[in-house]
């Protein structure tokens, strides 16, 4: 394949998100993480799928950062798991760390890529993703929205018992609590939901999809979702490599838009060979726009607590 994307880190997400490259014939793959053996073992089972699912992609694991040399692409996933007594804030330095000194490597290694930030707490990962590497802001986004709007999709379809792929659904804000579904841009082949849901049934759907994440991890008991959040990546990953000017909600950086600025949130962005090509700016009611202000302002303080001014 004469492309290659690099994934950090061969957890949960990573490895999915490499099985659903390589069934994508997307590009190669390399898969990176600290753990000596786990993401060689993994990319050898990967490849050794390949004549049986019918892809040819390449999946290579290595510990070594400097393999991922000449990517096109990195998906970062790696990052460690809230443990019992840790503080958010000190899983939030703990992960800032990984960004940083993996976001040194990228810069060497890989510095015309575009980076895909999947690592939690994502919206500020991508911000210190972005400001690590110092690549261009088109350049470097986080995984979310995809996510949040094909849990939404995936709840519209469940309630009214149609094809999933008919439901379009739109979720802005921060990957967290504070995030914003917005029922008023959820269709069914185009028909607004507001249509066919009543609007306490609708209230529960949007309910559900900020504690999506939630929901998973408190059935799984260890650990957190990883076959949506994976599937939502190779999505972006298409998207650039394309050039479908696709039309998805991601963690961009804002210049004030929505009444916001320097900081990395969810909306809606026109994703194509140019990384984030445009940010799309809804008109969105006042209780809208007062949610994605507030869901940006609590983004400000944890921004603060990581030294950003
Ligand atoms: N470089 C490479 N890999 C690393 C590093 C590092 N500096 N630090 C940690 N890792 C690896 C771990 O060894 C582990 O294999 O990152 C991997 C993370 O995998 P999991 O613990 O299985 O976590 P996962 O479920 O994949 O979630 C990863 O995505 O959705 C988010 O909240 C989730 O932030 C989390 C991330």
């Amino acid at each position: 394949m004469n492309k290659k994307i690099a994934v950090i880190g061969a957890g949960h997400v990573g490895a999915t998100c490499s099985m659903y490259l390589a069934e994508a014939n997307l590009a190669d793959i390399v898969m990176v993480d600290i753990i000596e053996g786990v993401p060689q073992g993994k990319g050898l089972d990967l490849t050794e799928a390949g004549p049986v699912r019918g892809y040819n992609a390449k999946v290579f694991g290595t510990n070594k950062m400097s393999d991922i040399k000449g990517a096109d692409i990195v998906i970062m996933t790696a990052g460690l798991p809230r443990k019992p007594g840790m503080s958010r804030e000190d899983l939030l330095s703990k992960n800032a760390d990984i960004i940083a000194s993996v976001a040194g490597s990228i810069k060497k290694y890989a510095p015309k890529s575009f980076v895909i930030v999947v690592s939690n707490p994502l919206d500020l990962m991508t911000y210190h993703m972005q400001k690590k590497t110092g690549f261009p802001k088109n350049r470097v986004l986080g995984q979310a929205g995809v996510l949040d709007s094909t849990r939404m999709r995936a709840f519209v379809a469940m309630e009214l018992d149609v094809a999933m792929t008919d439901v379009q659904a739109m979720v802005l804000g921060g990957h967290g609590d504070t995030m914003v579904p917005l029922p008023r841009y959820t269709t069914v082949a185009g028909i607004p939901i507001g249509e066919l849901i009543p609007k306490d049934r609708i209230k529960e759907i949007s309910k559900r999809t900020a504690v999506g994440g939630g929901e998973i991890v408190k059935l799984l008991k260890t650990g957190s979702a990883y076959y949506a959040p994976a599937a939502a990546t190779v999505d972006m990953c298409r998207a650039i490599f394309c050039d479908e000017k696709k039309v998805l909600p991601a963690s961009a950086y804002l210049t004030g838009q929505y009444g916001i600025k320097d900081i990395y949130i969810g909306v809606p962005i026109v994703l194509g060979a140019k990384g984030v090509e445009r940010i799309l700016e809804l008109k969105l009611t006042k209780g809208e726009l007062k949610s994605l202000q507030k869901s940006a302002a609590t983004y400000k303080k944890h921004l603060e607590f990581l030294g950003y001014k």
